[in-house]
């Protein structure tokens, strides 16, 4: 009678929220935020260092989006130790210091894309062992 116990215990492990599962639980939270960027780019596969640009360009302008969906994926955590045990190095650290959210003057980082990877993993690792962030307004 034992067997029956394990075998739920473990479709709940299995199916428990994922870093990615979090980030759109968060994003759905998101009241006054572009619709289409959150549908198209809230979504850890979704943004990489070769479309980050592309986010970027199509969601800054759409008001408070790009920060709220910032705050959802880094948990607004001081990412540093990480980032830079991994390599990234200077003004991108800027980027993974999320407590007080993200730069805005995107262009001013535009060479950080090729760091993008490593802050994504940082912020991925962090999700995996946090609870989701969620917008209350
Ligand atoms: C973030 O973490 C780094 C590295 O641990 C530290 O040097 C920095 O002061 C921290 N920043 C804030 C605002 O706490």
């Amino acid at each position: 009678m034992i067997l029956p116990i394990v075998a739920l215990s473990l479709v709940a492990f299995v199916t428990a929220d994922g870093p990615n599962d979090k980030l759109k639980s968060c994003c759905a939270t998101i009241k006054k935020g572009d619709k289409d960027c959150i549908d198209r780019f809230c979504d850890f596969n979704a943004i990489s260092q070769t479309n980050i640009l592309n986010y970027l360009s199509t969601c800054s302008d759409k008001g408070p989006t790009v920060g709220m969906m910032w705050d959802c994926a880094s948990l607004r955590h001081n990412h540093s130790e990480c980032c830079a045990a991994k390599g990234v190095e200077g003004k991108c650290l800027e980027y993974c210091a999320a407590q007080d959210g993200v730069p805005t003057n995107y262009l001013d980082y535009l060479f950080c894309t090729e760091s993008f990877n490593e802050i994504r993993e940082c912020f991925h690792e962090h999700l995996d062992k946090n609870a989701a962030y969620s917008h209350k307004h």
